[in-house]
């Protein structure tokens, strides 16, 4: 399925899925415009923005954007990027109709758990309480530079904050110098001994990621099994994790790489060294979401080949002393995605001992 599948190209789609602020146009039953800066949130044919709280005596059905949209539903919600360098210039601009979604109803909740999962300052504010403002796109146009990536120079707190796992994409190409960045960031993980423990599998054709998933769904196909689930449940859960491979356009793999560590006469030592190679192992695949991220792409991780590794060797003809871990998508995102993402309060993962 296609974010806003009938009026937003993939390039229109993805541009503005990436967007952390749109400004809406209204206007009231006369004609007369009003534009105000807004947070966002899109899935598929919608367009979703929280009516917050307002330091007001104003309740939010007073406020001129709401008034305006029920007197007259034409909006546009215009996003755009603006740079010194005009080269970077783009913006998409969608006219549709608006509504507003009350609370309460199914789509209610999952505008606001979607507007909670991108932008976090949403959690501590009782946006599910107020309607929520819909738009049902009608024409999208766009102008300038799309597809270069957000930012260049952003400090790095804002692309951790702005990940978030992505697991449905456009059916978009990624560009090879792009997934050579985002390899070039985890090649300068930190790693035990400066050794550099992993090895990376990039796997773009259809054929490939096809042998892959078939290695991976017979393994879980068996767990799944012995777990005692239904066979409608067992083949659900393998038809969802399979197209997920299928519809990313770029899949990495990261192995562990042991042979170049330490080699100790004792088990303990021995198994420590595997611990950091794994340690170094996440951190190189951090490396490759934020840059990902940084890049314009999103991003997902997948456990699923660390339970079969073996497997997934024989798939893909990879060397014997690989040992597959993770598995990435990559790709430009299909909609903001509908998990809901928080965090625990730092006072809960923190102890100060001076
Ligand atoms: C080691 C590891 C394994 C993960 N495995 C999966 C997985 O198999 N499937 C999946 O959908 N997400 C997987 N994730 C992603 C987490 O679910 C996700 O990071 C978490 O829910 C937080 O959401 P966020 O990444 O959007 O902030 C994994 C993450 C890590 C670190």
């Amino acid at each position: 399925m296609r974010a806003i599948p009938s009026v937003l190209g993939e390039d229109q789609a993805a541009f503005l899925v990436r967007q952390r602020v749109a400004r809406l146009a209204t206007s009231d039953g006369m004609g007369k415009p009003h534009a105000v800066p807004v947070c966002f949130a899109s899935a598929r044919a919608s367009i979703f923005i929280a009516l917050d709280e307002k330091p007001k005596d104003v309740p939010v059905s007073r406020l001129k954007r709401v008034r305006n949209i029920l007197e007259n539903p034409d909006v546009a919600l215009i996003a755009d990027r603006y740079a010194e360098d005009w080269n970077l210039l783009a913006f998409v601009m969608v006219r549709g109709r608006a509504e507003l979604l009350d609370p309460g109803t199914e789509e209610h909740a999952a505008a606001v758990r979607l507007l909670r999962g991108k932008y976090h300052q949403y959690e501590a504010m009782r946006i599910e309480e107020n309607p929520v403002i819909v738009i049902r796109p009608e024409r999208a146009v766009s102008w300038g530079a799309l597809d270069e990536p957000e930012s260049s120079g952003s400090r790095v707190l804002d692309t951790i904050h702005g990940r978030r796992s992505v697991r449905s994409y456009l059916q978009k190409g990624v560009p090879e110098d792009v997934v050579e960045r985002v390899l070039e960031a985890a090649r300068w993980a930190p790693s035990p001994h400066g050794r550099q423990p992993w090895r990376f599998a990039v796997l773009t054709k259809e054929a490939t990621k096809e042998r892959l998933a078939h290695a991976m769904g017979e393994e879980w196909r068996a767990n799944l099994e012995m777990d005692g689930q239904s066979v409608e449940v067992v083949e659900k859960r393998l038809e969802g994790s399979r197209r997920r491979l299928l519809d990313a356009p770029v899949l990495v793999l990261i192995c562990l790489y042991l042979e170049d560590l330490d080699a100790y006469p004792d088990a303990e030592r021995q198994r420590g060294e595997t611990t950091m190679a794994i340690q170094s192992l996440g951190a190189a695949a951090q490396n490759v979401l934020l840059t990902a991220y940084d890049s314009g792409l999103d991003a997902g991780w997948m456990c699923a080949p660390l339970f079969c590794p073996e497997r997934v060797v024989e798939a893909l003809g990879l060397d014997p002393s690989l040992v597959p871990h993770a598995l990435l998508t990559l790709g430009y995102a299909d909609g903001d995605p509908p998990k809901r993402r928080s965090r625990r309060p730092l006072d809960e993962l923190v102890v100060y001992r001076d």
